[in-house]
């Protein structure tokens, strides 16, 4: 099993199980599965919101949400008068966005895709939202390539991934490691070494991003740090 199957495993197991608590959440943008979780969560997803208020402001503009996960962003993103396609790796995050569509009489479409490997026309959305997705692969060039291809020229997109200069993540992040190797030895897999399933690679660094988004002509116009970094940028016409 190759590391990146991990992660999806990772959510398809995670969606199961809190299937119903996100579902039936009256604010599921916010549910967390950990009490300690909610104010960081609510923070992030607050930041993230406010960014969205100010630069995808064209009202019936087409947007993408990247690796959309139960929809955190998806329906505010609807509701902010945008045209929303989104898609995730997990199938099971993707039924759990097809009940809330449902249940909030939405009609986003919603389906299993690979962010490397998009099934959508070159050039064909004005925003893109990729919040915490970036971090999750091994494959951030080819991620940032497809978003190139797809986004129309001039268009924003938003990405967001956890900051690496955040003291507490890092020291958080070896207890998380310790726990999840312990997780997958009580289902008979064996890693070689320990690793973070939902994070098993080392957070990108500001530098890395910017070198990335600069190699496929994304001009940054602003970088917002907090435990979350935010940087908006724009696809440069050429
Ligand atoms: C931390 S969650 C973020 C979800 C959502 N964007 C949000 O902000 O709540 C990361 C998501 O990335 C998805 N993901 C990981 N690798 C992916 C890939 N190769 N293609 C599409 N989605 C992927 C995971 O399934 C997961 O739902």
């Amino acid at each position: 099993m190759n590391i990146e199957k991990y992660v999806r495993e990772h959510y398809n197991i995670f969606a199961t199980k809190y299937f119903d608590n996100i579902v039936n959440s009256e604010r599921h943008e916010y549910w967390v599965s950990r009490p300690e979780l909610a104010l960081g969560t609510k923070k992030r997803v607050d930041c993230g919101k406010s960014l969205i208020n100010n630069y995808f402001t064209k009202k019936n503009a087409k947007i993408l949400d990247v690796g959309c996960g139960f929809g955190r962003y998806t329906f505010f993103l609807s509701e902010c008068g945008l045209k929303v396609s989104a898609f995730d790796l997990s199938y099971n995050c993707i039924a759990i966005c097809k009940a809330l569509n449902k249940k909030k009489r939405n009609d986003i479409n919603f389906e299993v895709m690979d962010f490397t490997n998009m099934r959508y026309k070159n050039n064909c959305f004005d925003y893109l939202n990729c919040m915490d997705i970036i971090e999750h692969t091994l494959r951030k060039k080819e991620l940032l390539s497809e978003c190139k291809r797809v986004l129309k020229p001039n268009g924003l997109m938003i990405l967001s991934y956890p900051n690496i200069e955040d003291e507490l993540r890092h020291k958080n992040e070896k207890i998380v490691k310790i726990k999840n190797y312990l997780k997958l030895i009580l289902i008979n897999i064996k890693p070689k070494r320990l690793i973070d399933i939902e994070h098993p690679f080392p957070y990108p660094t500001n530098k890395e991003i910017e070198k990335l988004l600069e190699g496929e002509n994304f001009e940054i116009i602003s970088i917002t740090k907090t435990p979350t970094v935010f940087v908006v940028c724009r696809k440069v016409e050429k």
